[in-house]
């Protein structure tokens, strides 16, 4: 890995890497505050994971994002008392930075997911919330979606046990003082008394092709966002169904992608970018 002398060096650790975006985001955020730096894209293995990061930093590399599928080995590998609460309850890190010569890490992915939402000025206020999967992701956007004082979250996974552990696991490691009753089920068990005014899909189906077998969803036509934490040129296979079965909005991740990089910019460097202009550039950029 090469590091320049004098410009900051950052970037994103993944398997596969080529695809990521996180390069064109921070540059631009990079020309818009003013703020030099040198982002790359690093490929990784699980063998290497935890060489490559201490490389890194040795190589004066001041910031990393951690993606697919090395969040939860981040988390291993970061000293426990130098890891966010976000972090802690998530099980997983996607940001990672030097300090003292000390390293820290965070996970932005939640807050990324929120202000994503309050962007397409949904209000969560009251809300009856579907979470589709019960992996790190589902985990890392729980937190914060409890803070925004829903009326209902539900959980329902592809296998049931996995909902119930991250349940339980959750309320055994947070702090957040709630009387929200949190409920769990299988995929098939999406039926509420009410329609879903938010349903997330945070699971890795699209990633992986494979289909997501869902029973028809209920949405109130009038208000609800059917949000798909994946993204790409074409819709995805459950954004599709929402908007068959009435979701007023259909939305994929590229906000949250934005957000979340926006928020692990501020923990770098202390200044918090403008996403609007750049979620476009980056929409026009992945349709063409
Ligand atoms: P991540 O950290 O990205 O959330 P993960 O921890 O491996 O990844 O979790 C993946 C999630 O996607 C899980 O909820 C998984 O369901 P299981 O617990 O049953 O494995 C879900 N998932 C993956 N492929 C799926 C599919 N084809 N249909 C439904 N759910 C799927």
């Amino acid at each position: 890995m090469h590091i320049k002398d004098n410009v900051p060096c950052y970037g994103v650790v993944g398997n596969p890497i080529e695809h990521s975006k996180s390069p064109i985001i921070h540059n631009a955020f990079s020309i818009q505050t003013g703020i030099s730096i040198k982002y790359d894209k690093i490929l990784t293995s699980e063998e290497y994971f935890s060489k490559t990061i201490k490389d890194f930093f040795e190589s004066n590399g001041l910031g990393l994002n951690i993606t697919v599928p090395f969040k939860k080995k981040a988390f291993e590998i970061i000293p426990y008392n130098n890891i966010s609460e976000r972090a802690k309850l998530a099980k997983a890190i996607n940001t990672i930075w030097k300090k003292d010569n000390n390293l820290y890490g965070c996970n932005t992915d939640g807050v990324g997911l929120l202000k994503d939402i309050n962007r397409l000025n949904f209000n969560l206020h009251n809300a009856n919330i579907l979470i589709i999967g019960a992996g790190g992701a589902a985990r890392g956007v729980l937190e914060p979606l409890i803070l925004s004082k829903p009326s209902k979250i539900h959980i329902v996974n592809r296998t049931k046990i996995n909902a119930e552990n991250l349940l339980n696991d959750f309320i055994h490691s947070t702090t957040i003082k709630t009387n929200l009753k949190i409920s769990y089920g299988g995929l098939s068990e999406t039926n509420s008394e009410k329609p879903w005014d938010i349903v997330i899909n945070t699971t890795a189906s699209e990633l992986n092709g494979e289909s997501l077998d869902l029973p028809k969803l209920t949405f109130n036509p009038k208000k609800s966002l059917a949000y798909d934490i994946m993204y790409g040129s074409n819709k995805t296979s459950f954004l599709l169904k929402a908007e068959n079965e009435g979701a007023l909005q259909c939305v994929d991740g590229l906000g949250m992608l934005v957000e979340q990089a926006a928020e692990s910019f501020f923990i770098w460097h202390g200044v918090r970018p403008e996403t609007n202009k750049v979620l476009d550039e980056i929409r026009q950029l992945i349709s063409s």
